[in-house]
């Protein structure tokens, strides 16, 4: 690859780890793994687990330590959300799984990515293909909901739950991205885009992207707002003027400030219902005024997930917040 190529890639595949050490966080993962590839022991297995937690990476970086220089006659990568026809599916594993290994014996490696995305029929197929090829391959399945796969096609494999990361794992990933881009990443900014990130590199590293492609000097400092703008999210502040608002101010009020707060800022209600209760761990509350405060929320969210009207269901936030904070009294 070229150094200008190497350049333009975005930021998640620049700095994919390149091998296992490079894997932040999922200790006991890449433990366990390393170990049954020593012995020469790799089942067939399941990585399951949220999104940017690292398990397409893993099972590259531990294709590339197995194989080495051999990677690409050994490993097959599919996407099953791309090649969502099982039959397509089973014709590249059958010609991959059949031609003969000259360069080198053990197995081959198919990984099949986003499998939870494969219909239940095609789940049931992959299972006999499993089941046909296990002589000569293993299966590495990833997927991020492990409710969604087949139960029978699960039990044939060896399960590994990706964690969303801590927070000392996405630091360690943003501490390479600033030092090889030369960042200008103050404290305080990192301390903020850490927990935005829940655990998300992919969404770290994009949101780093996004800022210093906005910035109007190379090295001038990335801000909090900055952040803010390029995760989406509603800046705690703004919250908290619209909560205080709710909770103080008739409704005429209330409604006016949502208003002017989201149009300002962009925020779908959902944005802000998101915020409210991540900013309510701070309020004083009855733990019963807390508990019907959240279960409206909940309700609402809900809501809006069906298609509900944005005008009614603004309303109906003041309304829970507020018929909550009477019921106190
Ligand atoms: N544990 C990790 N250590 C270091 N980098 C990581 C880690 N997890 C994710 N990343 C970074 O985030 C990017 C996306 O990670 P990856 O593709 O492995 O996520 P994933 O778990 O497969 O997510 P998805 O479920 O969306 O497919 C990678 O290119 C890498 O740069
Ligand atoms: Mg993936």
């Amino acid at each position: 690859m070229t150094n200008s190529l190497h350049e333009n890639l975005p930021w998640v595949e620049k700095y994919r780890p390149q091998n296992l050490d490079q894997v932040y966080g999922q200790q006991e993962v890449v433990q366990t793994i390393r170990k049954l590839a020593k012995d020469g022991r790799i089942p067939h297995m399941l990585f399951y687990g949220p999104p940017g937690s690292g398990k397409t990476s893993t099972v590259i970086a531990l294709a590339r330590e197995i194989y080495g220089k051999n990677y690409k006659n050994m490993v097959l990568e599919l996407n099953a959300s791309d090649d969502r026809g099982i039959d397509v599916v089973r014709d590249r594993i059958k010609s991959f799984a059949s031609t003969r290994q000259i360069f080198s014996s053990g197995f081959k490696l198919i990984i099949l990515d986003e499998a939870d995305a494969m219909t239940s029929t095609a789940q049931n197929a992959l299972r006999r293909i499993i089941e046909k090829y296990t002589k000569n391959t293993r299966f590495c399945i990833l997927a991020n909901y492990a409710h969604k796969m087949n139960p029978a096609l699960m039990s044939r494999c060896t399960r590994f739950r990706f964690a969303p990361l801590a927070d000392s794992a996405v630091g360690k990933g943003i501490h390479v991205v600033v030092k090889e881009e030369k960042l200008n990443l103050p404290e305080e900014t990192e301390k903020c885009l850490i927990p935005l990130s829940r655990g998300d590199m992919r969404k770290a590293f994009n949101v780093l992207q996004a800022c210093a492609a906005a910035l109007d000097e190379e090295g001038d400092p990335i801000t909090i707002d900055m952040i803010y703008e390029c995760v989406g999210a509603a800046k705690p502040k703004s919250i908290e003027t619209v909560l205080d608002a709710i909770m103080k101010n008739d409704w005429t009020d209330a409604y006016g400030t949502m208003d002017k707060v989201r149009k300002a800022e962009g925020l779908a209600l959902i944005d802000l219902i998101e915020g409210f209760v991540e900013v309510l761990d701070k309020y004083q509350l009855k733990p019963s005024t807390r508990t019907s405060i959240l279960e409206g929320l909940g309700d609402i969210e809900y809501g809006i997930s069906k298609g509900g009207s944005d005008k009614i269901q603004s309303t109906a936030v003041i309304g829970c917040i507020k018929s909550s904070l009477e019921n106190e009294q």
